[in-house]
């Protein structure tokens, strides 16, 4: 057996190869949508805010560098392979700490649940851990229907929770349709509109349930008093309020929530349920939760304490790296890090699109997380090809193709962060000669 030293874990075959292997075992047709884009390449070795592809689109391209841009939606909030977190990982493992048994307690979920308890929004003080972002959601409105006894739920149009269950269900249409999973108690309403929730509303919903900021929806910023006024709605009429923090959460926009402080200073809402997923893992290991008020748990479980179970949701290996971030992450010269990249990044965004009315509609965001959007979709998409090739990777958001969305890494420096606006602007400005 080979020595860990010996182990390679980039390149390991010829990219190739590798396309090959993963048309004909994984997903052909995603392999042909990225050759047919021009970025017919693997991704490889990686660390901070960077990454490299095996090699390049052509086979005469040198491989690619590519400022991480996209981080997954704040799966990289603090870069690559962060070696704190590394350590931590290492340090836990070395230690014989493994995934733990979901059946018993457990030390790390109860030292996770108590740091979450004293970061939220006052009052969320249990947690119930998952995998991914999905699972957390799904919680989340299954136990909103078991606490109002209600089935009804309301989501935003554009809006994106995941492709599980009741996740999948408060999505776009797009998504779902194909899986048969149309489900008439599932409604939508636009985001940021008050009045239409109003006339949607009533006593037989269980949970209203939205982004702080839409992401895949646009990286819509909602006006002052949209979620002062979903709060109200939701206690006029009984009705729970899930707030999904996935990629909001954490520090993203500058504050440790986009719901308290982090869309507006004097706005802080409290919803009944917080969810979080992508950031939690810092990256390195999978990790979601579902955060809520004390008197949910008591109608969960009080009858059956095992009536929700996820045999590695709330691992104990991933409660100790997602421990660490929360430290990192929650302190205060952290985060007035994340305000003043954010300005710059904005700014920058702002002084582009100001140069390029001809191409770009709006510029907006929070923190270290915007918009960009551009006069139609296929200007979108050809901005996103035209900025990839200049080593920035980002994508277009999947319910609204004209604009990007631009994440880059918590830990992003000043001068990185000038390189990047650099390489947008080249690309931006090469549009022109794309279309
Ligand atoms: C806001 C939001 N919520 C939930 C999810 C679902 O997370 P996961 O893909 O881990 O299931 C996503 C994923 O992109 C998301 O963006």
């Amino acid at each position: 057996m080979k020595n860990d030293s010996d182990n390679k874990f980039f390149g390991t075959l010829p990219q190739k190869e590798l396309l090959k292997l993963y048309a004909k075992h994984v997903n052909s047709p995603k392999v042909r949508f990225f050759k047919g884009v021009g970025l017919g390449v693997i991704l490889g070795e990686r660390a901070g805010v960077k990454i490299n592809t095996l090699e390049g689109a052509k086979p005469t391209d040198p491989p690619m560098e590519l400022y991480d841009c996209h981080t997954c939606g704040g799966v990289y909030n603090l870069g690559h392979g962060n070696q704190k977190i590394v350590q931590t990982l290492k340090d836990a493992l070395n230690s014989g700490l493994d995934i733990g048994d979901h059946l018993q307690l457990s030390e790390w979920r109860a030292i996770l649940g108590a740091k979450l308890a004293q970061l939220m929004p006052p009052g969320i003080t249990k947690t119930t851990f998952g995998v991914s972002g999905g699972e957390a959601v799904d919680t989340a409105i299954k136990f909103s229907r078991a606490y109002t006894k209600r089935r009804k739920c309301i989501s935003a149009v554009g809006g994106y929770h995941g492709h599980t269950g009741f996740a999948l269900a408060t999505g776009d249409v797009n998504f779902k349709e194909k899986f048969l999973w149309n489900f008439p108690d599932f409604k939508q309403v636009p985001f940021g509109d008050g009045d239409t929730l109003k006339n949607t509303i009533s006593d037989d919903v269980a949970c209203v349930i939205l982004e702080a900021i839409p992401a895949t929806g646009g990286v819509l910023i909602a006006q002052e008093g949209y979620f002062s006024e979903v709060r109200e709605l939701c206690d006029d009429h009984g009705v729970m309020m899930i707030i999904d923090e996935v990629q909001t959460g954490l520090g993203r926009t500058g504050h440790f929530w986009a719901i308290n402080g982090g869309l507006y200073e004097q706005e802080k809402v409290i919803p009944d349920f917080m969810v979080l997923g992508k950031g939690m893992s810092a990256g390195i290991y999978p990790l979601s939760t579902c955060s809520y008020k004390p008197f949910i748990e008591k109608e969960i479980f009080k009858d059956d304490p095992f009536i929700h179970i996820s045999t590695t949701g709330g691992s104990e290996l991933g409660c100790v790296v997602a421990c660490k971030m929360l430290d990192i992450q929650s302190d205060l010269m952290f985060l007035s890090h994340v305000k003043e990249m954010g300005k710059l990044f904005g700014e920058g965004l702002e002084d582009i699109a100001n140069g390029h009315p001809e191409l770009i509609k709006e510029v907006r965001g929070r923190g270290l997380m915007w918009g960009v959007e551009f006069n139609n979709e296929t200007l979108g998409q050809f901005a996103m090809l035209s900025i990839i090739k200049e080593g920035v990777l980002q994508n277009y958001c999947g319910n609204k193709k004209d604009t990007l969305i631009m994440m880059p890494p918590l830990i992003v420096k000043e001068e990185e962060i000038k390189e990047i606006i650099k390489r947008i602007r080249e690309g931006v400005k090469n549009i022109n000669h794309l279309v």
